[in-house]
């Protein structure tokens, strides 16, 4: 009954951890690099200027997936902090090597369920950016409350951003496109500042993404947004 219970009590969760293995050189990494980079999950909230060693703009990126959008704006920008959250291992092992490679200092990654983090890590009003980069679809209908962009998700962000802060959101599915719109139209604490519909050309204030370019060899257009935080 009490196993009944907690199973009720689940959390829908935005993603299923895909089997994919862990090339050596991407297990090395987790192993030799993880000390440099990662950060354990905790319920406790993090001190970003302990945790960076300075006190800068920190922009979070949820999904990351092989990490090469997230290393390539961190090396363009020095000046600010990111901290990286993904639950597939051979993504995470994948950045850690780009991150070494290219030395980049100014970035720390948590494996881990997002929406954790996001509600016992990340302190209120500490974030100066949010990128959401091609979240999973789950295009099937019965599978839509699986989607990241809820009610629920948007008002933790809000709340995690500084004022004057914003969230990027990028798709290439139609129907997610939807979705995203019709859920930040209805959410009081954002607006939406800037949305761009491309063939990959026009990317906004991002790289090029690994899954994006799949999307796009299967033609698929994109759509990106900029939504504002609301001062309410
Ligand atoms: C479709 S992929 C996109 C990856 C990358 N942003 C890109 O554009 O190439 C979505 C990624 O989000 C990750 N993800 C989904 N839900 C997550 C969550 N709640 N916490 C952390 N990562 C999550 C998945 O593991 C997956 O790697």
């Amino acid at each position: 009954m009490a196993e009944r219970r907690e199973q009720h009590h689940r959390p829908i969760r935005s993603f299923v951890r895909r089997a994919g293995r862990l090339t050596a050189s991407q297990q090395r990494a987790l192993e030799e690099l993880w000390p440099a980079y990662g950060v354990e999950y905790a319920d406790e909230l993090l001190d970003f200027a302990q945790l960076f060693g300075r006190n800068a703009p920190v922009v979070l990126e949820i999904g990351f997936g092989n990490g090469d959008t997230l290393v390539a704006m961190a090396a363009e920008r020095p000046d600010h902090d990111f901290l990286g959250i993904e639950v597939h291992e051979p993504g995470v092992g994948h950045c850690l090597i780009a991150a070494d490679k290219d030395g980049i200092t100014n970035l720390r990654l948590i494996v881990h369920d997002a929406m954790e983090v996001l509600e016992h890590q990340v302190p209120s009003g500490s974030l100066t950016r949010i990128n959401l980069y091609f979240p999973d679809p789950w295009p099937k209908k019965r599978h839509h409350k699986r989607r990241i962009v809820q009610p629920g998700f948007l008002a933790l962000c809000a709340d995690r951003l500084a004022a004057g802060g914003a969230i990027h959101v990028a798709t290439d599915w139609a129907n997610y496109a939807e979705h995203i719109d019709e859920a930040f139209t209805e959410c009081e604490h954002f607006r939406c500042a800037e949305r761009r519909e491309h063939r990959g050309d026009h990317p906004l204030d991002r790289p090029v993404t690994k899954f994006e370019r799949r999307g796009l060899r299967h033609g698929h257009r994109i759509v990106d947004w900029r939504f504002e935080k609301n001062a309410l």
